[in-house]
């Protein structure tokens, strides 16, 4: 079972959980506006350590439109099936003055949309600008 540090917390997780899922099990309340589909970014983490190498289409997208790429995941996007150390960046706590009374429509189990995985080097070049 991967190890997956949540704010500092280690909790071990089911091999292939969705990471946004294993991070409420965690008990952290992270944002999931979109119900996961790779739109709203308020999943969005820092990792400190094992941060995938692979990344889907719906992922690179939003978070270059949002001008996030590089420093943030979208934790919905992502699969738990190697340790990783990860701090959480908008919560219900933090987001309560912002009118927050949940964290949004719950994540199906598996990602979504359809999960196109691509290595972060290929979007990389891709993000370039000519
Ligand atoms: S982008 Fe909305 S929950 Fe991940």
């Amino acid at each position: 079972m991967p190890i997956i540090t949540v704010d500092g917390q280690k909790h071990a997780v089911p091999n292939g959980k969705r990471l946004v899922l294993a991070i409420e099990e965690a008990r952290v309340h992270i944002g999931h506006r979109c119900g996961g589909q790779g739109r709203c970014t308020t999943c969005r983490i820092r990792f400190d350590a094992g941060e995938p190498g692979t990344m889907t289409r719906a992922e690179h997208a939003k978070l270059v439109e949002r001008g996030y790429f590089g420093d943030f995941r979208l934790s919905c996007q992502i699969i738990c099936d190697h340790d990783m150390a990860i701090r959480s960046e908008v919560t219900l706590e933090n987001q309560a003055a912002n009118g927050w009374t949940d964290t949004g429509p719950a994540p199906a189990a598996s990602v979504e949309p359809v999960a196109e995985w691509l290595p972060i080097e290929q979007l990389k070049n891709e993000t370039r600008p000519a």
